[in-house]
């Protein structure tokens, strides 16, 4: 195959550590007039313009842009497809959300072409907020993680997904049973994990709607595979706990649920934990496992505040989902805007830096994926986003009034949308253009 080689200059922004760790200064590289070149699909260089253009042949191709910022794609770390179709449902916190609006959403990906039509809309609303990589519950049916991963193979994007196991309370019409689960799970792993860029995520709904005969196939699943994902919910809203205590009283808590049938792990993802105590932080950080904070779903469901700051105390993973439906937008850009406002209802702050690390290079080292994509270094895959500082008027006027990329950075998190991704792309190709 002959080379493709492409480079891209703009400014240019990419986290290399957690600020948590290393401070702000040390944890990103920014450069102002920045060159990113792209061989088959991979980065292969990054560098100040300046430095780099001497070094490359003359006759190379540039897309030169001017008031826009490459970052590495966004990363969502906990996502719903079947939920498409019911973000913004009203009045209802957790379980009565899922009982009023969910099981019956979900029930429609019975029909595989439903699903086939779902996904499409799920994958496009993705590139269009620039979201490159997703950890992506399905539904109870196999199908709908087909759809899905049928989708993402086409356009060649870093993907993860599972269908939801779930053996009881719930809906006769959605539930499986801990046999047909665990096989269906595997005839999809044989057929998905590994191939092109998609992984697959075993995935327990959480612990109220599977029988401990299904969590312990889940945790078999995860021994008879290499690298597999695990995700599920954990610790999102005070009721599901006290459920959780009713249905597991030999559990010293809910964390403890899972350890017991060992889906605790450093590929598993356990969503909001909003209610977690230092022990259960402590667990985590001890088996690499990671947490995805969602706080426009924590907001909407009325379910609470992330305590970020408990969580870097003990120095656990976490990454950024949006948690649609639960959560309100697709936009990683929108969910830091809430995340911050998350921090300040608990005195906290939340740099613009640690939030770029939350959807970029944190999420993926959540995912273990850190060597392939959240940052920019050569030899990671070319998923990175161009984003448009005049995408509204409003945009580009309060842009103007920046003075560092610090606070370019934060007006972009606080003001921005999908209207704010000029071009998506994903292993070098050109996947959502504005
Ligand atoms: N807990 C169990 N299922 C769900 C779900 O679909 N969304 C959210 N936010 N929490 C859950
Ligand atoms: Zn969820």
């Amino acid at each position: 195959m002959p080379l493709t080689r492409k480079a891209y200059r703009a400014a240019i922004l990419h986290s290399i550590a957690d600020p948590a760790e290393v401070g702000i200064e040390a944890s990103y590289e920014y450069f102002e007039d920045g060159l990113l070149v792209v061989d088959n699909g991979k980065i292969s260089a990054l560098g100040h313009a300046s430095e780099l253009l001497p070094t490359l042949p003359a006759d190379i191709d540039i897309t030169h842009y001017q008031d826009a910022l490459i970052t590495p794609g966004f990363i969502d770390t906990h996502i719903h497809l079947p939920q498409t179709g019911m973000v913004g449902a009203y009045g209802e916190q957790l379980l009565d959300w899922l009982n009023t609006y969910t099981f019956p959403c979900e029930s429609q990906f019975a029909d595989k072409g439903h699903a086939d039509q779902v996904a499409d809309i799920f994958i496009k609303e993705l590139l269009r907020n620039g979201t490159t990589t997703a950890l992506v519950f399905g539904s109870v049916h196999p199908q709908s993680v087909n759809s899905f991963f049928e989708a993402a193979e086409q356009l060649d994007l870093r993907m993860i997904a599972g269908k939801v196991m779930m053996d009881r309370n719930a809906p006769d019409y959605l539930t499986d049973t801990a046999e047909s689960s665990y096989l269906e799970s595997k005839a999809l792993i044989e057929r998905w994990h590994g191939k092109g860029r998609l992984h697959y995520a075993v995935t327990p709904r959480f612990a109220p709607t599977s029988t401990p005969e299904q969590l312990t196939l889940a945790g078999q699943l995860l021994t008879e595979y290499p690298d597999l994902y695990m995700q599920t919910h954990i610790s999102e809203n005070l009721k599901e706990i006290e459920w959780v205590k009713e249905l597991f009283p030999e559990r010293k808590g809910y964390l403890d649920v899972y350890d017991h049938y060992q889906l605790l792990g450093e590929r598993s993802v356990f969503a909001h934990g909003v209610h977690l105590c230092d022990d259960e932080c402590a667990r985590l950080a001890e088996t690499g496992s990671a947490i995805s904070f969602c706080p426009t779903s924590n907001f909407f469901l009325g379910s609470g505040l992330f305590n970020l700051p408990m969580a870097e105390k003990h120095k656990l993973n976490v990454g950024i989902g949006t948690d649609v439906g639960g959560g309100t937008s697709f936009s990683l850009l929108q969910t830091l805007n809430e995340a911050y406002k998350v921090m300040q209802l608990q005195g906290a702050r939340l740099s613009p830096f640690k939030s770029l690390y939350l959807a970029t290079l944190g999420g993926a080292r959540a995912l273990r994926l850190e060597d392939k994509i959240g940052n920019l270094q050569p030899g990671t895959d070319a998923d990175f986003l161009v984003l448009d500082y005049n995408a509204t008027p409003l945009l580009g006027y309060r842009l103007q009034q920046a003075n560092n990329i610090a606070e370019t950075l934060f007006v972009l998190m606080t003001l921005g949308d999908d209207r704010t991704v000029l071009q998506t792309y994903a292993a070098g190709n050109l996947v959502h253009q504005r």
